[in-house]
């Protein structure tokens, strides 16, 4: 762990707090061993600050590179270079392109929020546990964390009768809505949230864009892909333009134009969604 001062803030928003994530030129390649090592170069020259309270949003096409930004501020994927440094509750500021697996744990339970595009359904664990897991590994008493990710529930509108079953047989909606409550039931001072409105309807799209600014006015900083402009344009306070990261010697063919879905499964990388 590095211990590095985050810069002073920028001149965008000079009445916040300090930063409290600054990303440094960050590169990744993908290497697909399964293709005879090619190599995918998809970012490089990453770099943003975020501050606490606001929500920004990472803009540009399908293929280019949001979802894998996320990915590594959350440590799912690596970083091939640069310095991505994140300050913790106690102020306290680390590298998350150098931090090892059991700091990136610790992170996760304290500081980092993550609203995946699709839940990972764990078999056998009931619903409200499933939304109540990040707070019961932070050791809140379980009666707590079962009242507020019952909340939760409640406010997405999963029906009660719902709660004791594990999600795995839910529709994509009510799904998409447990993986809200568990994004937003911890209170972390980032959260990172990857299209999380996508396959909801008006009312709870509605209740997400308030999650959203209940957990800005909480001081809460946000890093957000929504494909749904209405959303965007009640929630973002700036848009990041990920095209200008894109490596200049980049293979674009197979990205699609924005609005359209992905154009092929997922190739097959080094990389697993759930590394660690
Ligand atoms: N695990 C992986 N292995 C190999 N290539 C990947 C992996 N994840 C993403 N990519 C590639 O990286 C590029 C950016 O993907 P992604 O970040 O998901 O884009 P976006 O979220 O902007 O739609 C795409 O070309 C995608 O195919
Ligand atoms: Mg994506």
């Amino acid at each position: 762990m590095t211990t590095t001062r985050l810069t002073d803030p920028s001149p965008l928003d000079p009445t916040t707090a300090l930063p409290v994530l600054e990303a440094l030129d960050l590169a990744k390649t993908f290497t697909m061993h399964l293709q005879g090592g090619v190599r995918l170069p998809v970012l490089s020259g990453v770099r943003f600050t975020l501050y606490p309270g606001e929500c920004a949003v990472l803009d540009g096409p399908s293929g280019i590179g949001k979802s894998t930004i996320l990915k590594m501020i959350h440590g799912t994927y690596g970083i091939d270079s640069g310095a991505l440094l994140l300050r913790g509750p106690d102020g306290a500021v680390t590298d998350l392109a150098r931090a090892d697996d059991r700091t990136m744990l610790r992170l996760r339970r304290t500081t980092l929020g993550y609203v995946s595009q699709f839940l990972r359904c764990v078999p056998r664990v009931p619903t409200l546990d499933v939304v109540a897991e990040p707070l019961l590994s932070a050791r809140v008493p379980p009666e707590d964390a079962r009242r507020r990710a019952g909340h939760l529930l409640e406010r997405l509108r999963v029906p009660t009768g719902l709660w004791m079953l594990p999600p795995a047989t839910f529709s994509g909606g009510e799904k998409q809505r447990v993986n809200i409550a568990r994004g937003f039931v911890s209170d972390h001072p980032v959260l990172l949230l990857d299209e999380p409105t996508a396959s909801l309807d008006a009312a709870n799209r509605a209740e997400v864009v308030d999650l959203i600014e209940d957990q800005k006015a909480a001081g809460a900083a946000i890093l957000a892909i929504f494909h749904d402009p209405r959303v965007r344009a009640e929630v973002a306070d700036r848009l990041i333009d990920v095209g200008v990261f894109v490596p200049s010697g980049a293979v674009r063919s197979g990205r699609v134009p924005s609005g359209a879905g992905r154009s092929g499964p997922v190739p097959s990388g080094v990389e697993n969604e759930e590394s660690r």
